[in-house]
């Protein structure tokens, strides 16, 4: 039997990385669905933004990990509602609902799974949406800043006065641009590259806190 090991080096754009790093073992042998969840939780050791009881809506949520996260933080007592246009593996308590479909097609209220437009008031929106890439720079920007806009979009409808908001974006271009949008919206706005963001990937995540009154 060969024991040799498949690469797992990846080239994307100038940069190369090790698909099984450190976060990738780290996450399998913790139980989480993707490396992805260290990011998160540096955001909120740093800012702290979830609660016991909290309402939370997690948009691009496959395969789950930031969605295991957030389970764990808001308890039983708290509520959640992902949405990603791949499906979700991981099994989760009945208070997580997470449906299959796009984020700028579905409405609020199918999010919600809600019956009538009263919809309940969210305490934090998390968003780590990315596009399909191309590898042409400026068409990444572009079709990742139309994500993070909507999820700005969804935030301003959905999060009550106090709430939070953490969504990935791409470094240059359009961020300017969309970091003054945001803090129109929340009383402070905060930028963090993560440390386990991939060496050479442009995404960092801008922080919205505390949501304005209406
Ligand atoms: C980096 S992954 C999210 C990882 C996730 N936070 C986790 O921890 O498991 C980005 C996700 O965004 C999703 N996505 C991209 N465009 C979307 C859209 N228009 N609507 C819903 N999800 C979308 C992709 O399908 C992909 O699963």
């Amino acid at each position: 039997m060969s024991t040799k090991k498949t690469p797992t080096f990846v080239i994307k754009g100038n940069a190369r990385y090790d698909r099984h790093d450190h976060f990738y073992k780290k996450a399998k042998q913790e139980g989480f669905a993707a490396r992805s969840v260290y990011k998160l939780d540096e955001i909120d050791s740093e800012f702290k933004l979830f609660r016991a009881g909290n309402v939370v809506v997690d948009l691009g949520c496959a395969p789950g990990s930031w969605m295991q996260y957030v389970e764990q933080k808001i308890g039983h007592a708290g509520r959640a509602y992902g949405i990603d246009l791949l499906p979700v593996k991981v099994a989760f308590s009945s208070q997580i609902r997470i449906m299959q479909g796009d984020a700028f097609a579905v409405t609020l209220k199918d999010l919600m799974g809600a019956d009538s437009d009263d919809l309940p008031a969210v305490d934090v929106v998390i968003s780590d949406m990315a596009p399909n890439t191309t590898g042409i720079r400026s068409v990444d920007a572009a079709r990742s800043m139309a994500l993070s806009e909507r999820a700005l979009e969804v935030a301003e409808r959905l999060l009550r006065p106090g709430g939070h908001f953490v969504v990935k974006v791409l470094e240059g271009g359009e961020m300017k641009a969309f970091v003054e949008q945001a803090k129109g919206l929340f009383q402070s706005v905060k930028i963090k590259r993560p440390k386990s963001t991939r060496d050479g990937s442009t995404e960092t995540f801008v922080i919205g806190l505390q949501r304005k009154a209406r």
